[in-house]
């Protein structure tokens, strides 16, 4: 089994990206399942915040993590870049467990749930340049953090406002197979690069 754990990186009700999660959890090969965790909740990052412990928000957040194989990335593009609610809760994620600070299952070593865990991006936007920006950011931020960000397919939907439908559902074939090889592809990158693979 294969627990891809997704974060939508648009807040918005009508989300393009929510439709993007929507069409690869309709997509996902046999072994695979896909949750998409919540980031509208959590504060702005603030450091001060983290004195004794984290929120309870970020302790949630942090807990739903943490089964995660994979994690699957759908970034829409503000100003050519991630957007601020996306790169909070990558933030959030990304602060080490210790001193009143605890959000990790009993017996798991890593500092956070993002370390080493296997990723893909994938991106729609109105616009002609499919988010690419947006993703290669996003992409240098991963990393950062340790994450295992899978080399290819990309993802990349513009021109959105043709390939979805009224109900930002994702219409368009070429669009939906681009996203069914990005799941795909994730799966085995998960076998290959994966922490239960390595240990
Ligand atoms: C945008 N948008 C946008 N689009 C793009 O392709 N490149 C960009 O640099 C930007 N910049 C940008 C900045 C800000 C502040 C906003 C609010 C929007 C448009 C954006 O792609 C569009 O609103 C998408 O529909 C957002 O994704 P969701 O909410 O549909 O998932």
């Amino acid at each position: 089994m294969v627990r891809i754990v997704g974060l939508c990186g648009s807040l918005r009700a009508a989300s393009y990206n929510r439709g993007l999660l929507r069409a690869a959890a309709s997509s996902l090969p046999e072994g695979a399942t896909l949750e998409v965790v919540e980031i509208g909740a959590l504060p702005l990052m603030n450091q001060d915040l983290e004195t004794p412990g984290w929120p309870a928000e970020v302790v949630a957040f942090r807990q739903a993590l943490w089964g995660a194989d994979a994690m699957l990335f759908a970034c829409p593009e503000y100003n050519a870049g991630i957007p601020a609610p996306l790169k909070n809760a990558v933030d959030w994620a990304s602060r080490f467990e210790g001193g009143g600070r605890i959000s990790a299952p009993a017996g798991e070593t890593r500092r956070t749930p993002l370390q080493e865990v296997p990723a893909a991006i994938m991106g729609a936007t109105p616009g002609s340049l499919g988010t690419a920006r947006a993703q290669q950011h996003l992409r240098t931020v991963l990393l950062a953090c340790g994450m295992r960000l899978m080399p290819a397919p990309d993802c990349y939907v513009g021109s959105a406002t043709q390939r979805f439908d009224a109900n930002s559902d994702l219409t368009d074939e070429a669009s939906r197979a681009a996203v069914a090889k990005t799941v795909a592809g994730l799966v085995a990158w998960a076998g290959l690069a994966g922490r239960r693979r390595a240990t």
